[in-house]
């Protein structure tokens, strides 16, 4: 018989840890503790043994049977806490969605200018911004007694070298590491001694051009910049030469788009102040004193080159109106030009 309690409490037990849901536990309450439990008719027979059988077996009865309520109560608890846990779970809630990242405002510009030229067949360069006097004036016909290096304050590193001003220095950079013909834009940071302000910071970006080639002339000049005013400020886009001085072309211009806010009738633009043009960079035709200095022969090759700041067509396309706003690295600033959808 005690063999038998043992056996008994075991296999209770052990079903009752199985139980799948509540309904078999019940059963299995029903069938190991219930009138009709093979337990109860033991413990029926114990009071007919023996007088000194009665304790072991008695006390051997009473631990099954809370051996097996015990078994119940555990099981009972952790089927009725997965129901709970089940009743919570809402399956037809939406998701939630991770935050989406988004490009700098001068990331989304750079990739787009990257794009409108790889279109006209430019090949991208890059270069460092940590230059040397050579590749930032010397080579671009700016030697250091020329008046031209005051517009081009920078900061001068302790050892050697200094922060480039513009990205013309990849110009020299590309034209010493490949013979013609060349065809390259560059897109980088630059820095001069500047006062911040609104509109003037010692950190800024620029794109550079470069195309080398026999026979290339100032018309080809005209078209590509004409071409990258209307991919990025609309078909109707105009652009304007006026002459101007660079020591590394000959001739010189600055060009200006035509204004795609207000066409030039409001004086309150905040883009063009009612002239309507938008002064946008510099170009001109590759002087000789460049291709001598990167070993071209200047009587066979001609090429035009031209730079423009990056942040002022950044504000006029995004509606910034303070230059400081690119390099403070407010989130607030940077999540409004995550793209939507
Ligand atoms: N590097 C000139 C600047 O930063 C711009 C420029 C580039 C002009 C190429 C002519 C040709 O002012």
């Amino acid at each position: 018989m005690l063999e038998d309690l043992q056996e008994l409490q075991k296999a209770a037990v052990e079903d009752i840890q199985h139980a799948a849901d509540l309904t078999v536990l019940e059963d299995l309450r029903v069938r190991y503790l219930g009138r009709k439990s093979q337990l109860r008719q033991i413990m029926g027979q114990i009071g007919r043994l023996p007088a000194d059988q009665r304790p072991q077996l008695g006390q051997a009865a009473g631990s099954a049977q809370s051996a097996i309520q015990n078994a119940l109560d555990v099981r009972h608890q952790s089927l009725q806490e997965s129901i709970e846990a089940e009743s919570h779970l809402d399956v037809t809630l939406p998701g939630r969605a991770p935050r989406r990242g988004s490009l700098h405002p001068l990331s989304q510009l750079i990739d787009e200018l990257s794009d409108v030229f790889r279109g006209m067949g430019f090949d991208l360069a890059d270069g460092p911004e940590v230059e040397d006097e050579y590749h930032n004036f010397d080579a671009l016909n700016t030697p250091a007694d020329h008046p031209a290096r005051d517009l081009h304050d920078t900061f001068y590193l302790r050892e050697a070298g200094l922060l480039r001003t513009h990205t013309s220095t990849v110009q020299i950079r590309v034209m010493e590491n490949q013979p013609p013909p060349v065809r390259i834009v560059s897109l980088g940071r630059c820095y001069r001694k500047e006062t911040v302000d609104a509109t003037h910071h010692f950190a800024f970006h620029q794109i550079e051009g470069l195309f080398v080639d026999q026979n290339v002339s100032f018309a080809d000049l005209k078209g590509t910049i004409e071409s990258m005013g209307r991919q990025l400020l609309g078909d109707d886009t105009r652009v304007r030469f006026r002459s101007h001085f660079f020591p590394f072309t000959e001739p010189s211009v600055e060009y200006d788009f035509s204004c795609s806010i207000c066409s030039g009738e409001d004086t309150r633009c905040s883009i063009c102040k009612g002239t309507g043009w938008i002064e946008i960079a510099g170009a001109g035709m590759v002087d000789p004193a460049v291709f001598t200095s990167v070993g071209y022969d200047p009587e066979k090759y001609s090429g035009f080159a031209f730079g423009m700041g990056l942040e002022r067509m950044a504000m006029i396309r995004y509606g910034i109106d303070d230059v400081r706003l690119f390099l403070d690295n407010d989130l607030r600033f940077t999540r409004q030009f995550s793209a939507r959808g």
